[in-house]
């Protein structure tokens, strides 16, 4: 009598520990992958990641740009790299950011004023320290294919290095991590 008890004793555990494992298994951190021929393949998950900022039609030149249409940026980094940089001020090896770029409407639905981000994806950039691969890098994603790492000549390299106030990234223009940099004295004030 008491075998059967036991065994019914047991299932309702077993159920219980294997969504929890499966969770655990697909909570693998994120590390860039390349294909054989050295591109990156960009990451499709990003939008689960840690959401950093959204800037609208920021411009580092005087010159009006386009022609009177309105663009967000949309910035995220891999939830691996959050978690270090939270601890240390710094972002880490293996760091990827995605910086998605998404139109501004002012046409639809309800809306009588203001802008709202369009489905469409108009454009897509990675920034990503890998350290075995000469450490941070920029890459222009076009249409979700593999991109080629940009060469240093590229301005991002230039503009990024001499204004970017934490490890080459903007992370002044990042609300929730700033003052985490800040505080660890890892932040760069700059112009
Ligand atoms: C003249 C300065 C300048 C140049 C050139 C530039 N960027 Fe940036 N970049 C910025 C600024 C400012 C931000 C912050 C954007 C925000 O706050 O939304 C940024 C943010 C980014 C981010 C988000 C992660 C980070 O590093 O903060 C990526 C990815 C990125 N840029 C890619 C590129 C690529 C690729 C190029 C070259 C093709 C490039 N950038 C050229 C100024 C620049």
């Amino acid at each position: 009598m008491t075998m059967p008890m036991r065994r019914a004793a047991l299932v309702p555990g077993t159920l219980l520990l294997s969504p929890l494992l499966l969770a655990a298994a697909s909570e693998q951190p994120f590390a860039p992958t390349y294909t054989t021929d050295g591109l990156i393949v960009p990451p499709t998950g990003y939008r689960e990641w840690v959401y950093l900022s959204s800037g609208l039609d920021m411009s580092y030149s005087e010159r009006a740009g386009n022609a009177g249409h309105s663009m967000f940026d949309n910035v995220f980094v891999d939830p691996a790299a959050w978690a270090a940089f939270k601890r240390t001020g710094h972002w880490p090896d293996k760091t990827t950011f995605v910086l998605e770029l998404r139109a501004a409407s002012s046409q639809g639905s309800i809306l009588k004023k203001g802008q709202y981000q369009a489905s469409e994806v108009m454009g897509m950039e990675l920034h990503v320290r890998d350290d075995a691969r000469g450490g941070w890098g920029f890459y222009g994603v076009e249409g979700g294919k593999p991109a080629k790492r940009l060469p240093k000549s590229e301005a991002c390299y230039a503009c990024h290095e001499q204004h970017g106030a934490v490890d080459t990234t903007f992370t002044q223009f990042y609300p929730t991590a700033r003052p985490i940099a800040e505080q660890a004295g890892s932040f760069h004030a700059g112009d």
